[in-house]
């Protein structure tokens, strides 16, 4: 059941294939680099790019701007409280700012950080003091085909073998990635957020959980853990997030915001830790990098984020285009995530050998047939790892309607009937740090 109308709207345009061509050519074809205005439909990511409701728009106006006992600072804790279950919490300007400040204040040179699998950020501030990140996933995550219902899911096996080898005095800190952004978003089960809290404590690690999809997970534990099948996504959500000790939370996902982020914990000596940190890196505590009115429709945005109503539009609507593409052929990873379709390049492109980037070469097909505009996660973003050939259509909350996704189906569906033809890539340019290549790199056709 559609939960939305329409009250403010921005006209797009689909330039013409010249012009697309042309775009594409200058931009490197790195679809990064292309202005918004050649995008016809912008699925590179669904963070900070979705529509806020009218109750969010108005907290703006009410937003109070004070430097320090911001009202508005208030409302955030009494939404964090609610929705989330954590009394204590440090505004920051968005996800990554809280991944400063949290590990910051946990890390130390020589700690080995445990993650189901480590966003690119997450993974960057875990090195950045000193630590080494190791991912986690569950066998499956990485099979674009495995039918299963948690392919999110921490590997206890894989952190334990870890353990084993460097000794628990190492691992100070252990993540999980609700969803998990890095294994095609796939959902994680409440069962093993609790056994991965047990062993966190069993190890006397920090447990920490990275929230930033929070409310699209509960939606899949609601229709696919069987002792959830009748709890509200509230509960669900309240239950998973309160075996962690911590959370980071990117607002620019469940947080229904454009802009901000921040951490909570319990941890009354932690919070301590990371107030500290936050006024070095990110603001007063109570505004934390972010205007007090982007606090107030973030406050007003996580309680919307837990509505059935929400919940269920956003994952059917993922649900509905990952149907559509099967169902017109196109290989994609099964069973759909919660935010974004990711496409199976290396199937659907399958002359290409990896050196010659066939999730690029896709991405690029799809901007030149439709304008749509996706990201590659395959061996350009991930040079050197052994991953599959993915695209992801990362869908923005509440901004398209059926006939976009119509159109996205329609363009895949193009590429994918000339398949053959289309050209792999090769690198013409890049920068030096290779983890961020594909967002400046530039390429050629081969
Ligand atoms: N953690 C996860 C799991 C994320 O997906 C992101 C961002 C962050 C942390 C960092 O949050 O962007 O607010 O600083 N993911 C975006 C994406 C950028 O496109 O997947 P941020």
């Amino acid at each position: 059941m559609v939960a939305y109308k329409s009250k403010v709207v921005e006209r797009i345009h689909l330039p013409s294939r010249a012009r697309r061509e042309r775009a594409l050519e200058e931009a490197g074809y790195n679809v990064f680099n292309l202005a918004s205005e050649e995008v016809f439909i912008d699925l590179l990511t669904d963070s900070g790019t979705g529509a806020m409701s009218d109750a969010q728009w108005a907290a703006l106006v009410r937003g109070d701007e004070s430097y320090a006992g911001s009202r508005s600072f208030d409302e955030l804790e009494a939404a964090v409280e609610a929705v989330m279950g954590f009394s204590n919490v440090v505004p920051t300007h968005q996800g990554r700012g809280a991944e400063n400040v949290l590990y910051g204040s946990l890390l130390s040179d020589g700690d080995v950080v445990l993650n189901n699998t480590h966003f690119d950020t997450t993974r960057a501030h875990v090195a950045n003091q000193g630590a080494e990140p190791v991912d986690c996933p569950v066998e499956s995550a990485h099979d674009p085909t495995a039918d299963e219902p948690f392919k999110g899911n921490f590997s206890l096996e894989s952190a334990w073998a870890v353990v084993d080898d460097v000794g628990a005095e190492r691992v100070p800190v252990v993540i999980q990635t609700v969803t998990n952004n890095s294994a095609a978003g796939q959902p994680v089960s409440v069962e093993n957020t609790r056994d991965v809290a047990a062993f966190a404590d069993e190890i006397d690690a920090t447990f920490v959980i990275d929230a930033c999809r929070f409310a699209e997970n509960a939606a899949f534990v609601a229709r696919r853990e069987a002792e959830f099948a009748d709890t509200e996504i509230d509960h669900i959500a309240r239950e998973q997030l309160g075996y962690a000790d911590a959370l980071v939370m990117s607002g620019k996902k469940d947080g229904l915001v454009n802009a901000g982020g921040f951490v909570a914990t319990d941890d009354d000596a932690l919070f301590e830790q990371c107030k500290q940190r936050a006024i070095l890196y990110e603001g007063f505590p109570t505004y934390g990098g972010m205007a007090g009115r982007d606090v107030a429709a973030m406050a007003a945005g996580l309680r919307e984020a837990v509505e059935e109503a929400y919940v269920t539009d956003r994952i059917e609507q993922v649900r509905r285009l990952a149907t559509m593409l099967e169902d017109a052929g196109v290989p994609i990873y099964t069973p759909a995530g919660g935010h974004a379709v990711y496409l199976d390049a290396g199937t659907a492109l399958s002359h290409l050998p990896p050196e010659a980037f066939p999730g690029q070469a896709m991405v690029c097909a799809l901007y030149q047939e439709g304008g749509v505009r996706g990201v590659e996660l395959g061996s350009f973003a991930f040079p050197d790892t052994d991953r599959p050939e993915l695209v992801r259509l990362a869908i923005p909350r509440r901004t398209y309607h059926t006939e976009h996704v119509e159109h996205v189906v329609e363009t895949a569906v193009a590429v994918l009937e000339e398949s053959e033809s289309i050209p792999g890539l090769e690198l013409v340019s890049e920068p030096e740090m290779p983890e961020i290549r594909h967002f400046t790199a530039e390429l050629e056709p081969l």
